[in-house]
């Protein structure tokens, strides 16, 4: 429903080059940016999209922050996952409606925001973190994005390497330094046909997260990939690849647990 901008919501600013300005509305208050001053009264009360005039006359777009916006536009002490791998885990790992996922670490809590996205209102998101203080700081940003903790989001003190009191979870997401040492509890968790994901930075994490689900068993399909994405400049007439692009951040290892403690390892490609 589109409703006007109101005193206390945070906002993005677009300035002409581009840049992004994350702006919390305060009735009275105004905010200085290199191209001139905005009140924030010429703000509150206006419609999302509008294109309002520093006192310089520079142009700016307000709009509301997108999901990928939240994410990384908050303060962090640990890596969150880059938006472009979020939606690629979200579909890979196949986190639908109604579905019960086990996480770990949780870290800034984008991974386990995206989780409970996806989930919805049927399904749940249990999150372990072994450090309180990120733990601490995760609810503060999940509070600050959601209004309000979500009452099917379980936030859990945890060393996950030491095994979880969960069971017959449809999916296990994990983040975290060494996910081979979290295979037990993954396998423990999960129901027959459920996938566990692990996000390595190293393919040296990924060969060894796949040789302890082969020395585990009751894994199959194992797959991994990695997304690079490369911007376009869309200007006019001017259509070309952007300069930079967001080339490696991690690689996407999936798995599914099987009914039975046996391996399964198709030998084509097969298609994702
Ligand atoms: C890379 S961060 C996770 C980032 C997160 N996916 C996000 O999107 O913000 C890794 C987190 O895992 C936590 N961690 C490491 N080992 C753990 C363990 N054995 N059990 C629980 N949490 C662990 C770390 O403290 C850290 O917060």
């Amino acid at each position: 429903m589109s409703r006007p901008f109101a005193d206390g919501e945070v906002i993005v600013l677009v300035d002409k080059a581009g840049r992004r300005h994350r702006v919390r509305l305060r009735a009275g208050e105004r905010h200085s940016i290199h191209s001139g001053l905005i009140q924030h009264d010429d703000l509150i009360g206006r419609s999302e999209g509008v294109v309002v005039t520093t006192q310089m006359g520079a142009r700016l777009l307000a709009v509301r922050p997108t999901f990928a916006e939240q994410i990384t536009g908050r303060r962090r002490q640990t890596q969150p996952i880059y938006p472009k791998d979020l939606g690629a885990i979200m579909v890979g790992a196949d986190i639908y409606p109604g579905a019960h996922v086990l996480e770990a670490g949780t870290g800034t809590g984008g991974l386990t925001l995206a989780a409970v996205r996806a989930v919805g209102p049927d399904g749940s998101v249990v999150s372990y973190e072994m450090r309180e203080e990120f733990l601490e700081a995760a609810k503060r940003g999940i509070v600050e994005t959601l209004g309000a903790l979500p009452t099917n989001l379980t936030l859990k003190l945890g060393d996950v390497y030491e095994g979880v009191e969960e069971r017959e979870m449809d999916r296990v997401l994990l983040d975290l330094a060494e996910p081979w040492q979290a295979v037990p509890a993954a396998k423990a968790a999960l129901r027959p046909g459920g996938i566990v994901f692990a996000h390595c930075p190293n393919v040296s994490q990924v060969q060894r997260f796949f040789d302890c689900l082969r020395e585990e068993r009751g894994f199959g399909m194992l797959e991994a990939f990695e997304l690079l994405q490369r911007g376009w400049t869309v200007r006019g007439r001017s259509m070309r690849p952007s300069h930079r692009m967001v080339a490696h951040t991690g690689f996407l290892c999936f798995a599914r647990r099987l009914a039975e403690d046996e391996l399964f390892e198709p030998e084509g490609e097969g298609f994702r």
